[in-house]
């Protein structure tokens, strides 16, 4: 009996295992049909979890990298089960089914095996991507980011005093007040300090940029602190102010970081917001900057500095590089000429340099003459107030080579202040309200309206808005002076006042009360399309056609 045992035992495998092989080789049909149709259910699945993870990824979302890999690994299997099946379905056409030629047999053992294996990945992979609860998640936020910035002359006394600020804790300054007038460079210094506090890495967790503009809204600064501060969705969503207030201040409580605030216009309750107060443990250190002296006082800042006008000098040397040097040395009048316009801008930096854009590659004397005469014949209504300003400025309008440019420059005033405009969304608005009009086709109008931009921005009429590095696209800004500007000029220079309004962050308007215009326009943040009036924070444009 022992010497038997072994030997059946050795039988019973044998059978097992024959009759195991011959299973796979019968129900091979079957299980091909089976793999198909799990493999089918398998890509539907697919197709959801890439629609919604394309529906995260224009959210400004990332795809988690669990989800990445199930998408990849599902990708592949779908390759290897379209093989199998195929080699499956041939092996079924030989016939040799069943009845088993020998030759053939050990080919469709493997086969049997290999739809069966595969039909186990299916199914995990079907159990996987039926339980993804997050599919991407939002980009992490480096602690600081950089913004673009030109070369900048003669900011240098003021960037290091308020960067010694900034470092000294001893001296107890928590927030500094930059004000001075539109254009002068408030913005540009704020973001200086900005892309040092990245080079330099100070000992702060985070550093965060807002900007306020008109009209100062509590929502609006918690949102950007929101996304900066990685609060938690479920402590946001459906909350109200206070409630929100109470979780950006538990998270800043904890960390030391900076606050940069531009361009505020009016006092901004810090508490509502849920900043901490400024001597909180020496933690938060605040710079903004503001056209008014007042709201350095209104806002409690510990120092307050005045961005002043360039000095003859630098002012002269910055203008002379916009118009570039060959331009200056390609007639001997031209130097004494410049030197004229120049001391139109009156050192504001803003004028300087739309200004000495204007002027770039006028080789003819007799073109900045006229300039000149422009100049002195425009009476400026208050000299020295922004409307002088305008008039310098209106220089760089006037030289836009054509009407379908200008048409195009002045709708940008249409955008809330401060807005980052989309590139592609403007061309599209451009080519719907008819200003380019030199195309055949929907791609020639796109290279037409990317032609405007380039001039736009050479003539720095418009600047490039904060690239985002996860997404492509390009944006846009209008400076708020030169929006101002915009919108005067539309005015037929401050004359015609209720030719074309542009109001910001109204929140009903009767469209009966704007009596003579043919049509309106309005524009809702964020969404860019023109919508009609009766949402919240509209931008309202009026003008007789
Ligand atoms: N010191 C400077 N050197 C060179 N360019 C400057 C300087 N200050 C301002 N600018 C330029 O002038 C324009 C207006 O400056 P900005 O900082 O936006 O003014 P503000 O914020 O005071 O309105 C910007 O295009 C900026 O690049
Ligand atoms: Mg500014």
């Amino acid at each position: 009996m022992d010497c038997v045992s072994p030997i059946l035992d050795v039988a019973t495998r044998l059978w097992d295992c024959t009759a195991k092989r011959a299973v796979y080789i019968r129900h091979l049909p079957q299980n091909l049909n089976s793999l198909r149709t799990a493999m089918g259910e398998l890509k539907n699945l697919y197709k959801d979890v890439k629609e919604r993870v394309e529906r995260e990824e224009k959210l400004q979302k990332k795809r988690t990298h669990v989800v990445d890999g199930w998408l990849r690994n599902v990708e592949a299997m779908e390759e290897q089960v379209k093989e199998i099946l195929a080699k499956g379905d041939e092996e079924i056409q030989k016939k040799c089914l069943g009845t088993c030629c020998p030759k053939n047999c050990g080919a469709s053992y493997k086969l049997g095996k290999m739809v069966l294996e595969k039909m186990d990945a299916v199914t995990v992979k079907k159990t996987e991507g039926s339980n993804f609860s997050v599919v991407a998640e939002p980009f992490p936020s480096p602690p600081v980011i950089e913004r673009p910035l030109d070369k900048t002359v003669g900011q240098d006394l003021l960037f290091g005093k308020v960067w010694k600020w900034l470092q000294d804790d001893g001296e107890q300054v928590s927030s500094i007040g930059l004000y001075g007038m539109g254009g002068v460079g408030k913005t540009t210094l704020l973001t200086r300090i900005n892309n040092e506090l990245l080079k330099t890495r100070l000992e702060f967790d985070a550093v965060i940029w807002v900007t306020v503009s008109r009209p100062a809204n509590v929502e609006k600064v918690q949102q950007v602190l929101f996304n900066k501060l990685e609060i938690g969705k479920d402590k946001w969503e459906d909350r109200s102010e206070d409630e929100r207030a109470e979780e950006i201040f538990n998270v800043l409580k904890t960390k030391k970081f900076v606050l940069l605030l531009d361009d505020i216009w009016e006092r901004l309750d810090l508490s509502k917001v849920g900043i901490p107060p400024l001597n909180h443990q020496d933690k938060l250190k605040m710079v903004f900057t503001t056209r008014s002296k007042q709201v350095c006082q209104k806002m409690e800042s510990t120092k307050s500095i005045e961005v002043n006008c360039l000095p003859w000098e630098e002012a002269f040397a910055l203008f002379q590089t916009k118009v570039g040097a060959d331009t200056i040395s390609s007639h001997p009048d031209i130097p004494k000429l410049a030197e004229m316009v120049a001391k139109e801008c009156d050192g504001l930096p803003l004028a300087l340099i739309t200004t000495g854009r204007a002027m770039a590659g006028a080789k003819a004397p007799e073109e900045w003459e006229k300039k000149i005469e422009m100049l002195k014949n425009s009476p400026a209504k208050f000299p020295g107030t922004e409307e002088d300003l305008f008039r310098v400025l209106a220089i760089s309008y006037d030289s836009l080579p054509d009407e379908a440019k200008k048409s195009c420059f002045l709708y940008c005033s249409l955008f809330p202040e401060d807005y980052e405009i989309s590139q592609r969304n403007l061309i599209q608005l451009w080519i719907g309200e008819g200003f380019l009009d030199e195309y055949d086709n929907l791609q020639e109008a796109r290279n037409q309206g990317e032609e405007v931009i380039k001039s736009l921005q050479l003539a720095c009429l418009l600047e490039n808005g904060r690239s985002r590095f996860y997404v492509k696209e390009k944006y846009l800004k209008m400076h708020d002076v030169i929006r101002e500007m915009a919108l005067w000029l539309a005015r037929k220079n401050g004359k015609k006042k209720n030719k074309f309004v542009v109001k910001d962050g109204v929140e009903s308007i009767r469209a009966q009360k704007l009596k003579n215009g043919k049509r309106h326009r309005g524009y809702h943040c964020g969404i860019p399309t023109l919508k009609n009036l009766g949402n919240h924070h509209i931008s309202l444009l009026w003008r007789p056609f």
